[in-house]
């Protein structure tokens, strides 16, 4: 084991999480899968899943509900821990709204139980790169809390067609059985991998079968997906969905705030030409605003001074301009 993974899984056992400590075990077989220690791996995996319940590791219910891939028991999820979710993101007002609406019908699940009602619970974040998606998903789950599990594509996607659909029928009924918001995180992963095959029929089918997982999820939790092409889903799925929220690129006032809360932990110049520079930035996406700003409190650290003046982030901001040029 590395010496890394080694401080990680000792502070996840002080922090007495059992959740953390199961995911982190988990990591330790498979690092050990990777070095070629099967048998290690194999003993390891023994003893977590021959561990009497209750005693240190894994509190039930815990392990065991993590899916793993049929193929070679690698976890087709990762699961994120409330306490260590982000959750800190601008929206503007109206999109913030129906953020919120999902956050408190969740709350209020039991009273809409009563009139035979469902909170939100199906739920498509699109829109252009680097605006929020994920760190939209992570403060839902944050504010609603649940787990954020989300889902490996990469240890999901099987190169046979049966195993893919197996992992993913996995995926879901782990999340029916345990509440999680269940995170598949740029989904037209599913459906691309089979295009660059020219498989067709196989990206129809396993679309299909992701549909009707879809419909029939009735679990305690959240399904958060998210994509950026808006393009790449076809209507039907759309329609699956019972909140489509698009998650845009910040406009001035959101700029303004993005730059105020990245710059929160260090003084800034009284001279700053805020509204200007965000005008500057109009059209850019949330991450590179975060960039900017990081960027220019680095610098002024940097340089030995106290307050971040205007140029360190009119040179910041000239930077990105550059790098988007070029590319
Ligand atoms: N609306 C926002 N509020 C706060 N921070 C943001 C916002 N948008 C982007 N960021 C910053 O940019 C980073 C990247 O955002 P995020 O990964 O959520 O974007 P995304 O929409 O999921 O992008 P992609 O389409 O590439 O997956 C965040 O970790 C955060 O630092
Ligand atoms: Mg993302």
């Amino acid at each position: 084991m590395n010496a890394t993974l080694m401080k990680r899984l000792f502070r996840v056992i002080q922090s007495g999480s059992n959740a953390d400590v199961d995911t982190l075990c988990r990591r330790v077989i498979e690092e050990e899968k990777k070095q070629g220690h099967g048998r290690v791996a194999k003993e390891l995996e023994r003893i977590l899943t021959d561990a009497p319940q209750g005693k240190a590791v894994p509190a039930p219910g815990t392990l065991q509900r993590l899916p793993t891939s049929r193929r070679d028991s690698a976890l087709l999820v990762l699961e994120i821990p409330v306490d260590k979710l982000r959750h800190q993101i601008v929206l503007p007002d109206v999109v913030e709204r129906r953020f919120h609406r999902i956050e408190r019908e969740f709350a209020a699940r039991t009273r809409l139980a009563k009139h035979g009602l469902k909170p939100r619970h199906r739920i498509l974040l699109y829109g252009p790169p680097g605006c929020g998606k994920s760190l939209g998903a992570e403060r839902l789950a944050w504010n609603t809390g649940l787990p954020l599990r989300k889902v490996r594509f990469d240890t999901l996607l099987s190169s046979y067609f049966g195993e893919t659909l197996a992992n993913l029928r996995k995926v879901f009924d782990a999340a029916q059985a345990s509440p999680c918001a269940l995170f598949l995180d740029e989904c037209d992963t599913l459906a691309r991998s089979r295009t660059e095959r020219n498989d067709v029929g196989e990206v129809t089918r396993i679309t299909n079968a992701l549909l009707e997982m879809l419909e029939g999820y009735s679990g305690d939790g959240l399904v958060i997906a998210a994509t950026n092409l808006d393009s790449a889903l076809d209507s039907a799925l759309f329609r699956r969905f019972d909140e489509v929220l698009k998650v845009p690129l910040p406009g001035i006032p959101e700029i303004c705030r993005l730059l105020e809360t990245t710059l929160s932990s260090i003084e800034t110049d009284s001279a700053i030409g805020w509204r200007e520079i965000a005008r500057a930035m109009d059209g850019m996406s949330g991450s590179d605003v975060v960039h900017v700003a990081q960027s220019a409190a680095k610098h002024c650290v940097l340089e030995g001074r106290r307050r971040v003046i205007d140029g360190d982030i009119r040179h910041a901001l000239a930077e990105v301009q550059e790098r988007h040029q070029a590319s």
